[in-house]
């Protein structure tokens, strides 16, 4: 489908007003959604301001005390799951709002975004009635036996503030814990991406949550977004995007000490070990330099190679990234499709200008895309010194930076002299180099001989710059819950 094929679906088939207390209605103002391939107009969506943003977080504290609140574990598995099959039903649409709203190749959230929120869904669908607490044995109170147990609640009302780059997906590890758990939620897409979210909340709608559990405030990060983690109102914000904005809502949260959950990028390292299947290695580094143009929080864009095989790697990695094909979301030829926005597209040929005049040496790439739309060139450099910007700095684009390194001591030194902390990946055969490197890196998420194996069941997060605290998993459920402890004196 043509890029103006698909943006004639959008403006009839997706709500682009507010979604309060079971409603859609429309804001006093709108912002502008920008087509990334051709910096053309794709919607205009109601851009929420301080006082809906209130109504919003008033509509989910009541749903709260509602019938929400009462509802069984088993009775909100059952929603999770019709809405997860609501989300497989509307699979190719929810698939080409993704290629049309962010730019990136049709068959990429074929394959992973829209896959990965279903699973997501069901997932949590079946966490949501096996929330335990345990019953804790003591030695007894002033002489009188006791009976201790726990329970997890609900934490409240969470904010949930979603990025642009892989919208739908996040939106998924968001809501669906925090669903399972009973808590309720005001959604704030991003302003560069809002179409598939808006599309999942008419979808929850139309899988019978009540009015007010999931109520829907697009608009700009610094009016919607900041008057959210604000709210004295709301119980915890759940955040994921730049460290900068990441740094703002920790402050503004412990005002009234909101419980927060961040997830703030990375510089992920790929180590590739003298006896790495060195083919597979070149192939999973350029899918995690390229896939989603490389705006992607685990980017593996550090790439640390024994010098032993080096040369090879780098001149691999040069043929892997010269065969990219830059071009239209829905053309099937495409690999790589335009960055989000042209602030976007300037902030990473910045980086890029960066990287040359620092003395790396260039490899492939390394200019923009002759074409409209915010394109820029697959980009590799090699030589680069750990210290250099562009090792050191969030790129958020298609470049990656290799590095040489001598021995194993030294590629966890490099590996570890970040400020992020989110993810790494290991190419090696050898199963106890694997385990001992995957202990002494620090990251949130380590993978041997493969990029990116995300999956709902296995908790995410990072250490250090990357974020603060796990989504996903049963640490999804626990960062979704408050534990209560009851003691009956016997
Ligand atoms: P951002 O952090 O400004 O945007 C992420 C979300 O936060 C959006 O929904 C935005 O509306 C919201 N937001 C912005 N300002 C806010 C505020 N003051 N209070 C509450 N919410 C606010 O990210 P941006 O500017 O779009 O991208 C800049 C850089 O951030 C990227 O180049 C990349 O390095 C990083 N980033 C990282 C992401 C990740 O997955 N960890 C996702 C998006 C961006
Ligand atoms: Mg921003």
């Amino acid at each position: 489908m043509t890029t103006t094929a698909a943006r004639k679906l959008t403006p009839n088939s997706v709500r682009t007003e507010l979604f309060i207390g079971g409603a859609w209605q429309p804001a006093a103002q709108t912002f502008d959604v920008v087509d990334p391939s051709d910096g053309g107009l794709l919607a205009q969506v109601s851009a929420a301001d301080a006082d809906d943003v209130d109504r919003a977080v008033t509509a989910a504290r009541r749903a709260l005390n509602g019938t929400w609140g009462s509802m069984s574990g088993a009775d909100r598995g059952v929603l999770l799951n019709r809405l997860a099959d609501l989300i497989e039903r509307d699979g190719d649409f929810l698939a080409r709002l993704e290629a049309l709203d962010i730019g990136k190749p049709i068959g990429q959230p074929t394959v992973l975004d829209i896959p990965n929120a279903i699973a997501t869904f069901r997932h949590f669908a079946g966490w949501a009635d096996k929330i335990q607490g345990a019953a804790i044995p003591t030695a007894g109170h002033m002489g009188r036996p006791t009976h201790s147990y726990t329970v997890r609640e609900p934490i409240g009302v969470i904010a949930a503030i979603i990025p642009w780059n892989t919208p739908l997906m996040i939106a998924g590890w968001k809501l669906a814990p925090a669903l399972a758990a009973g808590n309720t939620l005001v959604v704030k897409p991003a302003e560069d991406a809002p179409l598939s979210v808006l599309h999942l909340v008419k979808l929850i709608d139309e899988a019978g949550f009540p009015p007010g559990v999931v109520n829907i405030v697009p608009g700009l990060g610094k009016v919607a977004g900041a008057a959210l983690v604000r709210h004295r109102d709301v119980d915890k914000v759940s955040f994921t995007g730049s460290p900068e904005v990441g740094r703002d809502i920790q402050q503004a949260a412990a005002e009234s000490f909101k419980r927060v959950t961040l997830e703030l990028g990375g510089k992920s390292p790929q180590i590739v070990l003298p006896d790495a299947d060195v083919d597979a290695a070149v192939q999973g580094i350029a899918m995690g330099l390229f896939f989603n143009q490389g705006e992607v929080c685990a980017a593996g864009t550090r790439i640390l190679v024994h010098r032993s095989v080096y040369d090879r790697v780098v001149a691999a990695l040069g043929d892997a990234t010269r065969a990219q094909v830059p071009g239209e979301p829905f053309d099937p030829a495409t690999t790589i499709g335009p960055l989000v926005n042209r602030r976007q597209q300037e902030r990473v040929l910045a980086y890029i200008e960066r990287g040359k005049a620092e003395g790396a040496r260039l490899v492939a790439g390394g200019g923009r895309v002759d074409r409209a739309g915010f394109f820029v060139e697959p980009t590799v450099f090699a030589d680069v010194t750990n210290d250099s910007t562009i090792a050191r700095e969030e790129i958020f684009g298609p470049v990656g930076a290799v590095i040489p390194f001598d021995d194993v001591d030294e590629a966890i030194r490099i590996a570890n002299d970040t400020e992020y902390g989110l993810a790494a990946t290991i190419w090696t055969r050898d199963v106890t180099l694997a385990h001992t490197l995957a202990h002494k890196v620090q990251a949130g998420a380590v993978w041997v001989n493969g990029w990116a194996a995300l999956n709902p069941a296995l908790p995410w997060g990072g250490v250090k710059s990357s974020g603060i605290g796990r989504e996903l998993g049963w640490s999804g459920i626990l960062a979704n819950t408050e534990e209560k402890t009851v003691t009956v004196v016997l």
